[in-house]
């Protein structure tokens, strides 16, 4: 049974958990492949809105299974927390229902120290950069070296000797002791023991018995280390491809990628970001859109849609179906501008640009479409939204070279249109 992947096509906080959640009904497991709790991911179910930053959205549905695969970077304190807090609200997160692969590698507190010790881009200050690099210079701590008491000593011990003379001789903090960090890491070890496995056997064999797999992203396809706006990024592939090296999950498995976009822009943290939209406009869609980070709580800066962006981040992901969200955000506003080119030191560029300066000196050159002003909140149907926003949304199916097959007019699961394929011929 061919899985599905949702993918972020901005730059995170595109309502990725609304979409994944609605795709819950139709799922037996959900799985985080990359990130770690920098992720904020809201769920509103009738008066009650989750947000869950490192356990999967599969958790709010009975019977899903949620997997955290080896791609992503766990901070077991943090995971007790949430846990916590979810179990406090009524949902079980007991080893019959969350399952943490053996392979992926643990935030330690030199890993969050270092973060924001360091912190040049504006991360979340999670631990999640320094985590990945301990990762890729092969001198990290996994979850399976954690539950192994001799590993766990060695491993703490030896990177101390390094973490240790950064910390007191570059930035001149106290050093951090190896015995209290192994005392506090063998206590998550004991309690984290039942949520390990093979993650990468126990998702081939769902595969095999036919079960459904949703793939849920953390941040957007502009974040991804290799493709988004680097050094600008976070550390791991946030495009629709890190769903397979993060699970251990091959090509040949992914049936159809969905690409979650919302009908405008938003970014959090430091980094280029073309169309944004200063003062009283930008002001605007923030309070709109409650444009706050759902991970620290930062203003989002927020901005137009940005169709040299958009068409990257289509071709990067070959999406199969979109889904458009927050589109009640725009209700009200007289114009709505796309940009469809940049002016780059006087040169108009159509490809989205590798180079850093480019992209900060990079100008918008914006076509402009009507707006509208009925309220969209109670539309169910495609033809339940006025012809300006029909025609915003077919817009947006040209440059991302891909259907809208969901389209969200606000947070509650039923706020929600499903396009199907014969109104999608019509409209
Ligand atoms: P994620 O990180 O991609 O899962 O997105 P976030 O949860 O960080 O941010 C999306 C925010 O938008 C959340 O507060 C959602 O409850 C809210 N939201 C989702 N869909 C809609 C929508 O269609 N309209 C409005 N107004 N809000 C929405
Ligand atoms: P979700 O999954 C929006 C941003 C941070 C910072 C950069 C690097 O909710 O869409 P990191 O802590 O990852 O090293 O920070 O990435 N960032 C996000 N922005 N949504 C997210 O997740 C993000 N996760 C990280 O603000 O600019
Ligand atoms: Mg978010």
């Amino acid at each position: 049974m061919p899985s599905v992947v949702i993918v972020g096509a901005q730059w995170g906080d595109e309502a990725k958990a609304k979409v994944v959640d609605l795709f819950g009904t139709e799922s037996d497991i959900v799985v985080r492949s990359q990130g770690g709790n920098n992720a904020g991911h809201t769920v509103v179910i009738g008066d009650n809105k989750f947000v869950l930053h490192l356990i999967p959205c599969g958790v709010l549905r009975k019977g899903v299974m949620s997997v955290i695969g080896n791609g992503v970077v766990v901070d077991p304190k943090h995971f007790f927390e949430e846990a916590a807090d979810l179990e406090k609200r009524g949902v079980k997160v007991t080893p019959d229902r969350v399952l943490l692969s053996e392979r992926a590698h643990v935030i330690m507190p030199w890993h969050k120290l270092l973060d924001t010790l360091s912190n040049k881009v504006g991360t979340t200050g999670r631990g999640i950069g320094p985590c990945y690099a301990d990762k890729m210079t092969r001198v990290g701590l996994r979850v399976v070296d954690l539950l192994d008491p001799k590993q766990l000593r060695a491993k703490v011990e030896e990177a101390l000797v390094e973490k240790n003379c950064l910390l007191e001789h570059l930035y001149k903090h106290a050093p951090l002791s190896a015995d209290a960090i192994v005392k506090e890491f063998t206590g998550y070890a004991e309690r984290l023991r039942p949520f390990v496995r093979d993650t990468q056997l126990y998702l081939a064999e769902a595969e095999a018995a036919g079960k459904h797999i949703l793939f849920e992203a953390a941040q957007g396809t502009l974040l991804d280390i290799d493709h988004g706006t680097y050094p600008y990024v976070t550390s791991s592939n946030a495009a629709a491809f890190g769903a397979c090296g993060g699970s251990g999950t091959s090509p040949k498995h992914i049936g159809r990628v969905i690409g979650v976009m919302k009908a405008y822009t938003t970014r959090v943290g430091s980094g280029p970001f073309p169309t944004e939209l200063s003062g009283s406009d930008g002001e605007r869609m923030r309070e709109t859109g409650q444009e706050f980070g759902a991970t620290t709580g930062r203003p989002r800066r927020c901005g137009w849609l940005d169709a040299v962006a958009g068409r990257y981040v289509g071709r990067l992901n070959a999406f199969d179906g979109l889904a458009v969200t927050k589109i009640d955000v725009l209700t009200g506003l007289d114009t709505l501008k796309i940009c469809t080119a940049y002016k780059v030191n006087g040169k108009t560029v159509t490809e989205f640009p590798a180079s850093l300066p480019d992209l900060e000196a990079a100008e918008p050159v914006y076509e402009e479409m009507p707006g509208w002003t009925e309220d969209i909140s109670k539309a169910r149907k495609l033809s339940d939204l006025p012809a300006a926003a029909r025609a915003y949304l077919k817009r947006i199916e040209k440059f991302m070279a891909a259907p809208v097959i969901i389209v969200s007019v606000g947070p509650e699961r039923d706020q929600t249109i499903r396009v199907e394929r014969a109104e999608r011929k019509k409209s």
